[in-house]
């Protein structure tokens, strides 16, 4: 089983929590954390709005982390609210990668809920998912749950957790689509609170991964796609 020591260069913050980043505080998400956890938890919230449930959530995390036995790369892993059951279930290596510190300790806690501590085989790194501190083909799966959906530059984003997938190896993301009008409307309004990226359909995201070596297969709930692949070459 591989497994992907911390390196040269990077700061340990805190015990299991590292940075590359030059300046480790002051990412927007370091505000809003108990914000975003408080409505990525509600039933109701998910309802209305997205047309999904928090189960849904979960049940596409355990098929990314329960996948198989090699290394694992989660980007925009947050606070692991709907994942730090599965990742304590799990002995696979995982690097557990986030913009914000705040995020970082949330989910390094709710970790250590879980088991009593925190695993060797898990590290938290502060990273830009854009500027990934890995060499090409070094993961066996990369996961990003609700994160495309966030940036304009959503080619580069895919392109960039795809370069560090090995070869072979399988990929999960998650992201919101334009599908429900409902979702539609809340989305126009958090793109203006510059909280979202250029509002995308279900075959505009699929797009994405056709410029890219891979083959994918998706469903969607409500207003969540789910994408799974495989790096082909
Ligand atoms: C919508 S939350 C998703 C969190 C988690 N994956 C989940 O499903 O609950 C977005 C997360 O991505 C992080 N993030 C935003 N931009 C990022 C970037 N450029 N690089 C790394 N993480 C980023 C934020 O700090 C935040 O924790």
């Amino acid at each position: 089983m591989d497994t992907i020591k911390s390196q040269e260069g990077w700061k340990e913050i805190e015990p299991g929590i590292f940075s590359v980043l030059d300046n480790f505080s002051g990412s927007a998400y370091d505000q809003k954390a108990a914000m975003y956890e408080k409505l990525v938890s509600s039933k109701l919230y998910n309802k209305i709005i997205w047309g999904t449930s928090p189960d849904d959530y979960k049940e596409f995390g355990k098929k990314g982390i329960f996948s198989e036995n090699g290394s694992l790369l989660d980007v925009g892993c947050g606070g692991l609210i709907q994942t730090a059951a599965i990742y304590s279930q799990t002995k696979r290596p995982c690097t557990l990668v986030d913009s914000s510190i705040e995020m970082l300790k949330i989910a390094k806690g709710r970790l250590i809920e879980q088991t009593g501590k925190l695993r060797d085989s898990i590290q938290l790194l502060q990273a830009d998912a854009f500027n990934l501190p890995f060499a090409e083909n070094c993961f066996d799966t990369v996961c990003s749950f609700g994160m495309i959906h966030l940036f304009d530059n959503k080619q580069e984003y895919v392109q960039e957790l795809l370069r560090v997938l090995k070869v072979g190896g399988t990929f999960y993301f998650s992201t919101m689509i334009t599908h429900r009008w409902i979702s539609k409307l809340y989305m126009q309004q958090l793109r203006k609170l510059n909280e979202f990226g250029e509002l995308c359909s279900e075959k505009e995201i699929l797009a994405l991964f056709k410029e890219e070596k891979s083959r994918i297969k998706s469903y969607r709930k409500g207003s969540m796609l789910f994408i799974e692949g495989e790096k082909i070459r």
